[in-house]
């Protein structure tokens, strides 16, 4: 209590705390709430005026300390006077909150309440990627020739990657191909003729598969090359199977993949794994073979290379070479979805750019 609040009277104290109260109420009276971080705000600055006007150390409670102290026949009359005062101020304040109160909560419920009649929001549908949809097209062509599909290992023993494959230690075909290799020693497969193997042994003779899959290479990557690539590997294996056959079904493979007047072409090559080796061409899809910008002018699209399976790889798997013939091939699939969609660069394939994929829902 203040020297000058001793010095009134206690009728005048309780006039000075009511006046006291209502000057600093007046700016809640006067609120007009706007905002809710503001309402808060004040009903916080609401909660600290109570306090300060109704709590134990607030004026008000000193006056009611003075009630045992007037004179007996004023007691009650100054008992009800800060009755009153005090009744006033809680109704004020509460007054005051309730509807700061309102506002809060109304205002909550509306920032947190859901407009069900809006649209959702659509989840994005995936797409499969382009060298899966060609993979599939691959697939369906050699399943209907009669062919099974076969899953093979991205990881390999030297077995199946060299030494069954008619590629024997030291011999300058392993340093044909630059492969990566585990640190245990594992080879990442550098091509899809070790799946040649691994049916053969799983299946017998005769077999039909084509299988198509991962492999790895340690070439730089430029328009042309990746270290990692698709490959789709086929073999044929039964008694009598000819040059022929061979010729035969990769011509009707692509006549089936790039349309009815596509021309087929072999060139004489070398693999450790078949004899005689070839690598086959098609005339260009685009320009039919006059020359254009996709077949660099030449008129033909180099594919892959395939052949006779080796007498050696037959052997490899307990398969009598007297007995048994077979033919092979492998193509690149990362380079026909190139030529297929007229892609410069197959680097765009594994840059997981969305815009460019999102081309080939
Ligand atoms: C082979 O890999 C042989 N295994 C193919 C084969 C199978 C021959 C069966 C005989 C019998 P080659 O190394 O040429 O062959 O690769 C085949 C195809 O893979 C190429 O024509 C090319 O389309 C693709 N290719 C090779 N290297 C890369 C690379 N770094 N990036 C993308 N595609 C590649």
């Amino acid at each position: 209590m203040t020297d000058s609040q001793t010095e009134l009277s206690p009728e005048q104290q309780v006039a000075a705390a009511r006046k006291a109260f209502e000057q600093e109420f007046e700016r809640f009276a006067r609120f007009t709430a706007g905002d809710l971080e503001a309402a808060v705000a004040e009903e916080r600055a609401l909660g600290e005026l109570r306090t300060r006007h109704l709590g134990k150390k607030s004026a008000l409670a000193a006056t009611k300390k003075l009630i045992g102290r007037v004179a007996p026949e004023q007691r009650a009359a100054f008992g009800q006077l800060v009755q009153a005062a005090e009744g006033e101020l809680v109704q004020s304040l509460d007054q005051a909150e309730q509807s700061l109160n309102d506002y809060i909560q109304n205002e909550r419920t509306a920032r947190e309440s859901i407009d069900v009649t809006l649209p959702g929001r659509r989840p994005r549908f995936g797409h499969r990627h382009p060298i899966t949809l060609l993979r599939e097209r691959l697939e369906d062509i050699f399943v209907a020739l009669g062919y099974a599909i076969e899953d093979g290992r991205e990881i390999e023993t030297d077995f199946y990657n060299f030494d069954s494959l008619n590629i024997p230690e030291n011999h300058p075909a392993r340093g044909w191909q630059d492969t990566f290799y585990t640190t245990e020693g594992f080879a990442l497969r550098s091509q899809t003729s070790t799946v040649q193997i691994h049916a053969m042994q799983r299946r017998g003779v005769p077999v039909r598969m084509i299988a198509p899959g991962r492999v790895f290479r340690r070439d730089t990557p430029d328009p042309t090359h990746n270290p990692m690539f698709f490959q789709v590997e086929g073999l044929c294996v039964d008694r009598g199977i000819t040059m022929a056959h061979l010729k035969g079904t990769v011509a009707e493979f692509l006549r089936r993949l790039f349309g009815p007047d596509t021309v087929t072409r072999f060139r004489p090559s070398y693999f450790p794994f078949t004899e005689p080796s070839a690598e086959f061409d098609f005339s260009c899809f685009k320009c039919k073979g006059s020359g254009c910008r996709i077949c660099k002018n030449s008129g033909w699209i180099e594919l892959g290379g395939s052949g006779m399976v080796h007498p050696n790889v037959l052997r490899a798997v307990g398969v009598d070479p007297q007995v048994y013939s077979g033919f092979a091939f492998g193509l690149g699939i990362d380079r026909m979805c190139a030529l297929l969609y007229e892609l410069d660069d197959i680097r765009l394939l594994f840059e997981n750019d969305v815009r460019f994929l999102g081309q080939f829902e």
